[in-house]
């Protein structure tokens, strides 16, 4: 199977992204040109996942400074700054953005004594290594995550946590991946994940191309599929984990938190170190995106609900770390009580 490249880097045209909107009907590639294209493909979704958001960031900023021709020091940080703030405004609740934006100012700092020259080729090489290594952090939760996944099992996913919401493979969708390429049998359910669907759009593509057993059924299903003993697990990706391990993720994961510790059914979350926010304490300080009603009360573009009725659109939960059984990361399992784990990890 050929890998799925959600973001690449090309030295000619740009950044070339998978648009996640056209999905699965269409695989359309989208040349984003300047600084603006980047951060308004991320407002809307067409890059989207926390990961794959941090590496669009850091080459949206490369690309925005190398178009750039400052005269001096002094108008090239004041340049930097401005493509900073441009990426950081697009979304909130994505920890990894940021991240890449730390990593991102980091390198600007200790390159901007060379030269101007110099400082545009530091910034463009340290984005496409930020893609390379979110692959091999992605391959090293797979193989850390698989030994939680029993033999034989059934797993629910919600939302997309596969190779298109990261550099390729993925963090959830990574761990399932490597159970499989391990031999296990192991069936997945997926939430189609109101209102944008990532979970019926993307997920169930991407696992489909992988030949891993997938049905899709609707947010509301889950509690009466563990009822019935139809999952034995849940696994879910995540957008920022605070430093008490409370973790935000698409809107849903939440209750699928819940629905899991009353049917006794473990509650894994997989992300990388670049998600986790020791600086923020617990879920309380972590920003919900609200996103437009139309994505609610619209389906292909025709509106549903009756003319002049608002709609609530938090795209992001917050799972307490009580209900969480364990985070997978790329430096190991960790268990309850995550403070000590997570600020030792960080
Ligand atoms: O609004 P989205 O589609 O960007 O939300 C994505 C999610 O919530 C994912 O589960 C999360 O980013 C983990 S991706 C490895």
């Amino acid at each position: 199977m050929e890998e799925i490249k959600p973001i690449f880097w090309d030295d000619e045209k740009g950044i070339i992204i998978l648009d996640q909107r056209a999905l699965p009907r269409e695989e359309k590639y989208l040349t984003l040109k300047n600084i603006e294209e980047v951060a308004e493909a991320i407002r809307n979704l067409a890059i989207r996942g926390a990961p794959a958001i941090g590496i669009a960031a850091a080459m949206g900023v490369a690309l925005g400074f190398k178009m750039s021709s400052p005269k001096n020091k002094k108008e090239a940080e004041n340049i930097f700054q401005h493509l900073c703030r441009i990426i950081t405004q697009s979304r909130p609740t994505a920890r990894n953005l940021f991240w890449a934006i730390e990593r991102m100012k980091e390198i600007f700092g200790q390159s901007l004594d060379r030269g101007i020259e110099e400082t545009k080729r530091s910034l463009i090489s340290a984005a496409k290594s930020l893609l390379e290594e979110d692959l091999r952090v992605n391959r090293a939760i797979g193989e850390n995550g698989q030994i939680l996944i029993p033999q034989e099992c059934a797993i629910l996913t919600h939302c997309n946590a596969g190779a298109l919401a990261t550099g390729g493979y993925g963090t959830a969708i990574g761990v399932i991946r490597a159970a499989w390429e391990a031999g296990k049998k192991i069936r997945v359910l997926v939430d189609e994940t109101r209102p944008v669907l990532q979970g019926m759009r993307l997920t169930a593509w991407e696992l489909q191309k992988l030949a891993i057993p997938v049905v899709i059924i609707t947010d509301s299903m889950a509690g009466w599929f563990m009822a019935q003993g139809k999952i034995d697990l849940v696994l879910c990706g995540a957008d920022r984990v605070a430093r008490n391990g409370d973790t935000a993720n698409k809107i849903g994961t939440y209750s699928l938190a819940i629905l899991a510790r009353a049917h006794r059914i473990p509650f894994y979350i997989a992300a990388p170190i670049s998600t986790i926010d020791v600086e923020t304490k617990d879920g309380r300080g972590i920003e919900i995106e609200e996103r437009p009603e139309e994505e609610v009360v619209e389906i292909g573009g025709k509106r549903y609900a009756p003319p002049g009725v608002r709609a609530a659109n938090p795209a992001f939960d917050i799972t307490p770390a009580h209900l969480i059984d364990a985070i997978i990361t790329e430096r190991g399992i960790l268990y309850p009580p995550f403070e000590d784990a997570l600020n030792k990890l960080c």
